[in-house]
């Protein structure tokens, strides 16, 4: 963990939070929220990020390539961390899973003292990694991160299994090896199992107040 004074010169601190689809980054970065309290904790999502698919996506037929780093507009991640980093608002932009398109709204963030980047493939960009105060990746085993993935998008996505599976085998994991998994190493924590969690949460809760 690299904790640095960033918050005390009034700039706020930005935890990149990366790691594998279902390896529970989201579920790390709620806790993190939570603990710290909505007024000076925000999420940014990489999620919100996604280039315009409206006119390509089939819904299960796997046209899209969600998991590749060229569906996401790095730049205008870039252009809006530069913003948090000057203690700025930033106008993240909005998508729409349902359908697939960048909504013609944004969303204002204000700025608040911790921002956490939640995402997959935010330490695969160089100039997004450098925007990162500090970076730990959830380098959760493949069986667990697929069985999560697969519960959520039946449940929560209206996906079928089958398409899940698909899906898995030929885009997130091919994806995963041969980008996420690689940008593991510019990480200064990194979560290899799941009993490691509560430990990791109080040491980061703790720093994270100790500078606000
Ligand atoms: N440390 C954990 N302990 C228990 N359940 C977890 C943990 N991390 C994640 N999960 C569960 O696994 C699922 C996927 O986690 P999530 O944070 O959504 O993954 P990601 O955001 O990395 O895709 C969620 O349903 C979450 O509740
Ligand atoms: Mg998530």
């Amino acid at each position: 963990m690299r904790v640095t004074g960033s918050i005390k010169r009034n700039r706020p601190y930005i935890l990149g939070v990366a790691g594998g689809s279902g390896s529970g980054k989201t579920y790390f970065a709620s806790a993190v929220q939570r603990a710290l309290g909505e007024s000076v904790c925000a999420i940014v999502y990489q999620d919100s990020f996604y280039i315009d698919q409206s006119a390509k996506f089939d819904f299960d037929g796997g046209a899209v390539n969600f998991d590749h780093p060229d569906s996401l507009d790095f730049a205008l991640l870039v252009k809006c961390l530069s913003k948090i980093k000057n203690a700025e608002e930033a106008e993240l932009p909005i998508y729409d899973f349902h359908s697939h398109s960048r909504s013609a709204k944004t969303l204002r963030l204000p700025v608040k003292p911790v921002i956490l980047v939640d995402g997959t493939l935010i330490f695969h960009p160089p100039e997004v990694r450098a925007l990162f105060d500090d970076l730990i990746f959830f380098d959760t085993p493949e069986a667990l991160r697929f069985q999560r993935r697969l519960e959520r998008d039946v449940k929560e996505r209206g996906r079928t299994a089958e398409g899940v599976r698909k899906q898995f085998e030929s885009q997130v994991k091919p994806m995963h090896d041969k980008f996420v998994e690689p940008s593991k190493r510019f990480a200064n924590t990194t979560v290899v199992d799941v009993g490691q969690f509560d430990d990791v949460l109080a040491r980061y809760t703790k720093a994270l107040r100790d500078l606000i």
